[in-house]
């Protein structure tokens, strides 16, 4: 007795912050046992006695964790865990597996999904608050460590802001790569990453000086050269944050070209990641399509035209450019060329 006593109260510190925890369970005196287990935690309970239920809670506030059933009737938890870990919104909240299957092959099934943890009913209470615990730290480093992505977007931001003939441009570059990672077939968690490295693309530029970025006139050899560090400086930037490992290739392989002539790496063909070959296609349709201080932008069905003729020009993966070719021809109609 005494020593559950301590180990609560080591359990229940004070100190910890206040998480909202949801327990989803179609049997009311599953979730009303695990509820009683977490009271003496100063945790926000929210109770789901079904899939569709619990989805719409998330939705509204999503919680910091989640327990789930596995077998319920409608929607299972299979299936709420597959939609929550598919949903770049949803994804990064921890779920915690709550089952008393004991086949290894539903474990298995579940981690597939993208569950973090497993506790098997009838639970012990020691290991349901140690579970508990131990995710909850992990979410908020991850919320951490989102805030200091922020920063960067944020920094990306202002930097494009700056410049009237910018602002915008990361913006566009990063729908224009949704369109066609969607139409290439990509899964909501890579178009997400997908859109964040288009946004942050240029961030390397905030190590450019104004002065060559703003430059009306012909740029020097050595300003070209001064230009071209930033994929890697945008790279250095961001290598450090490890929720941005997936949208690195985007920043620091857009300028690499098809036939091996771009920078900074001179990789050819398929060694250039996948999002550095993309972004460079919609890197330069919005360049094409974007007004600059001495000319007009053009008529997307222009720039689409011009892709068409450099098609093997080694600039592009070919394949790739034809998708966009296609997308651009098929959302603007000819009256707007
Ligand atoms: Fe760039």
């Amino acid at each position: 007795m005494a020593q559950t006593a301590v180990r609560e109260s080591f359990f229940a510190s004070q100190n910890e912050p206040r998480h909202k925890i949801l327990v989803v369970d179609d049997n009311p005196t599953n979730v009303e046992l695990i509820s009683v287990q977490l009271k003496p935690f100063n945790h926000e309970i929210v109770k789901a006695y079904g899939g569709e239920e619990a989805l719409d809670i998330i939705r509204k506030e999503p919680p910091d964790l989640i327990l789930l059933d596995l077998m319920m009737p409608r929607m299972s938890g299979y299936e709420v865990c597959r939609i929550l870990k598919t949903d770049p919104a949803t994804r990064l909240i921890p779920i915690i597996i709550v089952t008393a299957l004991r086949e290894l092959d539903d474990k298995i099934r579940a981690i597939e999904l993208g569950a973090d943890d497993f506790l098997m009913k009838p639970f012990n209470k020691l290991e349901l608050v140690t579970r508990v615990k131990s995710l909850l730290r992990v979410k908020d480093l991850v919320n951490d460590l989102e805030s200091s992505e922020v920063v960067v977007f944020t920094l990306a931001e202002t930097l494009e802001a700056k410049d009237v003939y910018t602002r915008g441009h990361s913006e566009r570059v990063a729908k224009y790569s949704i369109l066609l990672g969607k139409q290439m077939g990509m899964n909501p968690v890579e178009l997400e990453d997908l859109r964040r490295g288009a946004l942050l693309h240029d961030i390397g530029k905030v190590g450019v000086k104004d002065t060559v970025l703003n430059k009306q006139e012909k740029l020097t050899a050595e300003e070209i050269a001064h230009i071209r560090t930033h994929p890697a400086r945008g790279y250095e930037i961001c290598k450090g944050l490890k929720s941005l490992k997936n949208v690195l290739p985007a920043i620091r392989s857009h300028h690499e070209r098809w036939d091996g002539k771009g920078h900074p790496d001179g990789l050819k063909g398929e060694e250039t990641p996948l999002f550095g070959r993309i972004v460079s296609v919609t890197d330069a349709f919005d360049a094409m399509t974007s007004n600059r201080p001495y000319r007009k932008g053009m008529y997307p069905l222009q720039a689409a035209d011009i892709f068409e003729r450099e098609i093997n020009s080694g600039q592009w993966e070919p394949s790739i450019l034809r998708q966009f070719i296609d997308l651009v021809r098929n959302s603007y109609k000819e009256r707007d060329r």
